[in-house]
């Protein structure tokens, strides 16, 4: 048998870049070979198996068929008869379909050093087509190589663009997609992905409200960009560059879905946008099962981003309860989180991407205050059970008055 590394390991080492995952092929082997050299089979019918001491994943050479929708429908072709070349061909990206001997010899036999030194994401093959993942793949690695150079071949696209109308994106499994959505959303330039994902038609597909806010306009006067989708793509731009966590970037993406539905009679203004917003943002959550902090902190900054904005023209009373629906008390971090994805939704405009944004820790300084209340004081009045809640509140609201008085001093 013969042990090649392939994918991502060698595509990243010869662009200099850092190697986490390494994954092997096995070309001339059987599975009760690689079972009797203590390998460890990774499911029943799959041929991969695990290193007994790396853990790393080793696949014997294969072919792949289509034989039905969805990823469920692959049959797989494994024998010790299937070459090199022909498990290197039913990938799914010239640039991931070198492969390298111990020696560092490389086999490249469809041109993927060339595509690296040209920059570009090719498809290997017709084969692209038997998995619609390799639709958001190609987007992910669009976004991750950017800052390289890298854009897609023309015949990619288009291959991407026939997957997208055929209906093969709806199969793919909600995990399958969120796990490379969350991927995606977490490289240096997420705004690529959708945008590739736009270019191809899949966005469409996938999250047809997101794709809806491109051609609406908003008010020159505080969006120069003017078009919402633009706008969405710098918001995720900025939070990449101000490296917030997926949670915030998740929320980027969604918080101004509500202006997809407005009418057009009432362009470019969106009254109520955060409302209407709210069913398309829970949809789309669901859709792709996003985890839970993700879906709630992406419905409450669709709910709240005004709130946010206008923070320093807000009355106490209204200041408390937008501390209150947080539970700022409990989950201060949910409300960090809030407050950075409305600076970066602030950032996101043409132009203002370096304005200031004092709502931030005027915020920050309105929750300190309100979290300062002791309760110990209304204890020792007597005060026991909804009636100390009350009285808390009540002592709340006196301090953000004093707060405020303060800051506006
Ligand atoms: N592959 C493929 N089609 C897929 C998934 C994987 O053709 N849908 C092939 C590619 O050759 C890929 C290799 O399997 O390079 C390993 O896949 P994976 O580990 O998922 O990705 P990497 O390319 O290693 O990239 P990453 O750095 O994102 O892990």
């Amino acid at each position: 048998m013969q042990i090649f590394k392939v994918g991502g390991a060698v595509r990243d080492r010869l662009l200099g870049l850092p190697v986490t995952d390494i994954d092997w092929v096995v070309v001339g082997a059987t599975a009760d070979e690689m079972l009797a050299k203590g390998y460890r089979p990774v499911g029943a019918d799959f041929p991969v198996f695990l290193h007994p001491k790396t853990g790393e994943e080793y696949a014997l050479a294969r072919t792949e068929r289509k034989s039905g929708r969805g990823y469920g429908g692959f049959t797989f072709h494994a024998s010790p008869e299937v070459t090199l070349e022909e498990d290197l061909i039913r990938r799914d990206l010239t640039i991931n379909a070198i492969a390298e001997d111990d020696l560092q010899n490389l086999t490249d036999p469809y041109h993927g050093q060339r595509d690296l030194e040209a920059r570009i994401l090719r498809h290997v093959s017709p084969a692209f087509a038997e998995d619609p993942l390799r639709v958001l793949r190609v987007a992910r690695f669009a976004a991750r190589y950017a800052s390289l150079g890298f854009t897609v071949a023309p015949e990619t696209l288009e291959l991407m663009r026939q997957l997208s109308e055929s209906g093969e994106l709806q199969a793919l499994t909600a995990e399958r997609s969120w796990k490379e959505i969350s991927r995606a959303l977490m490289e240096d330039q997420p705004q690529v992905f959708i945008q590739v994902l736009r270019d191809c038609g899949a966005l469409k597909v996938l999250m047809p409200e997101v794709d809806a806010l491109f051609g609406v306009p908003q008010p020159e006067a505080h969006h120069p960009e003017i078009d919402t989708g633009l706008h969405t793509l710098s918001v995720l731009e900025q939070s990449a560059l101000h490296e917030q966590p997926l949670t915030v970037r998740w929320a980027c993406l969604l918080h101004d879905l509500g202006k997809g539905l407005t009418p057009e009679e009432e362009w470019p203004r969106h009254i109520a946008h955060e409302h209407t917003g709210l069913k398309l943002i829970k949809a789309v959550n669901e859709r792709f099962k996003a985890p839970k902090d993700c879906q709630e902190l992406a419905l409450l900054v669709g709910k709240y981003h005004t709130h946010c904005h206008r923070a320093l023209e807000l009355k106490a009373s209204t200041l408390l309860e937008l501390l209150q629906n947080f539970d700022v008390y409990r989950r201060p971090q949910r409300f960090e989180e809030f407050i950075g994805a409305c600076e970066m939704d602030a950032r996101g405009r043409k132009g203002l991407e370096q304005r200031s944004y004092p709502q931030a820790d005027y915020l920050r300084g309105a929750a300190r205050a309100a979290r300062e209340v002791a309760v110990q004081p209304l204890l020792e009045k007597g005060f026991k059970g909804p009636e100390l809640g009350e009285a808390l509140k009540r002592e709340r609201l006196k301090a953000l008055k004093a707060y405020k008085d303060e800051a506006s001093a």
